[in-house]
């Protein structure tokens, strides 16, 4: 076993109902006013109701941001910037799913470090510190509420690229199920595979390590328990509370260990495509374990029986070919989309792709199994 070191984002706070303590976890972080970042639309639903509910009870003020987009641009963060430092606030609370996270993070260092987001976009390129910031997730999907990275689309470039730096941990995280229980189904189905994705690939991945690998299984167990249920019967808070934990811990799995090769060659499907970051992760998460599975057996033996697999009396390769079928199995019932062509992908734009993921190297350096420009392509076509 070789060094290793382990980290987890700030005070996390979970539990059906917590949502009540959210204006008293601010104030213990240090908030004293608030940029809330949501998507449009968000403040005509329930859970903000009960979000603003605990921030008055707190005596909280805050400036409402609704301008989040999915798949977001570096335009859309850098005017949450702007507004969190011309109206003075000290702390930016992200609500919502990915997009919403991503952007309330970038604000907050956006805020204190000025420029715009595309500058920062790589690894460790933001100078500063941030304002304070925190999480509340309502999908049980990007782990985003626990990791350093907000990802946005570059539009001169038509590129995705990640903002990677540890002032992009959140101070708090406060995760409530009851938030997640009117997502519908397909949005269920797709943030979920996106959470199984992070959990298998930190597993599978080459700078896994025994801290961030019992994080990332028990993040499979749940996701493989659950998921289907939350799909079919949205309301069942014990799913539900099973999705947000394993979306959790999966994100502190990736946040420690990264990811593999699915994130990699999903990425120009946002950029390009402005396919939603879950479904092509979805898509692609069985294709590239197909490709994984025979270079660590073991390691993937053991994603089999934490997907809940019978394992017994079958040899190590058999039982990792399971957990490719297994995935498989999940993705079908769940009804995540499973070609690239139902997405308007064509196959002639396979090579600028390939040649684009091939260009998200740390993840492909995680990868188990080398991935070469045939390998993407080769990839890309099983899914086609
Ligand atoms: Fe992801």
């Amino acid at each position: 076993m070789g060094v290793f070191s382990f980290r987890a984002a700030g005070e996390i706070t979970f539990g059906p109902g917590s949502v009540d303590r959210l204006g008293a976890a601010i104030r213990k972080a240090g908030g004293k006013k608030v940029l809330v970042v949501v998507d449009p639309g968000f403040a005509k639903t329930g859970p903000f109701v009960k979000i603003t509910r605990s921030l008055e009870k707190e005596g909280l003020p805050f400036v409402l941001f609704d301008q989040v987009e999915p798949e977001p641009r570096t335009v859309i963060a850098d005017r949450g910037g702007e507004t969190a430092r011309g109206e003075k606030c000290d702390f930016v609370l992200g609500v919502g799913g990915g997009s919403a996270m991503d952007t309330a993070k970038a604000a907050a260092v956006l805020a204190t470090n000025g420029g715009q987001a595309r500058d920062y976009q790589g690894l460790d390129k933001v100078p500063r510190p941030g304002l304070l910031k925190g999480m509340v997730p309502t999908t049980a999907g990007t782990g985003s509420e626990v990791t350093f990275t907000a990802v946005f689309i570059n539009e001169e470039e038509k590129k995705k690229a990640g903002i990677n730096s540890p002032y992009l941990y959140p101070e708090m995280s406060l995760l409530d199920p009851e938030l997640t229980l009117s997502l519908p189904p397909a949005v269920t189905a797709f943030t979920g595979m996106d959470a199984l994705a992070h959990a298998v690939e930190s597993f599978t991945s080459k700078a896994a390590h025994p801290l961030s690998e019992m994080f990332s299984l028990e993040g499979i167990r749940l996701i493989g328990k659950s998921l289907r249920r939350a799909v079919e019967k949205g309301s069942d808070l014990e799913a539900r509370s099973d999705m947000l934990l394993g979306s959790l811990l999966a994100g502190i799995g990736l946040a420690n260990a990264g990811v593999t090769a699915v994130h990699s060659l999903s990425y120009p499907l946002g950029g390009r495509f402005r396919v939603p970051h879950g479904v092509g992760n979805g898509l692609l998460l069985p294709a590239v374990m197909e490709f994984n599975a025979l270079f660590l057996p073991e390691k993937f033996a053991r994603v089999a029986e934490a997907m809940g697999e019978r394992t017994e009396g079958l040899s190590v390769k058999n039982s990792a070919l399971l957990a490719v079928e297994s995935v498989k199995r999940l993705a079908r019932d769940i009804q995540v989309p499973m070609h690239l062509s139902h997405l308007g992908i064509p196959e002639s734009a396979f090579p600028g792709m390939a040649e684009e993921a091939l260009k998200v190297t740390r993840p492909l350096e995680n990868n188990p199994r080398p991935v070469s420009f045939e390998d993407a392509i080769q990839i890309y076509r099983r899914v086609f």
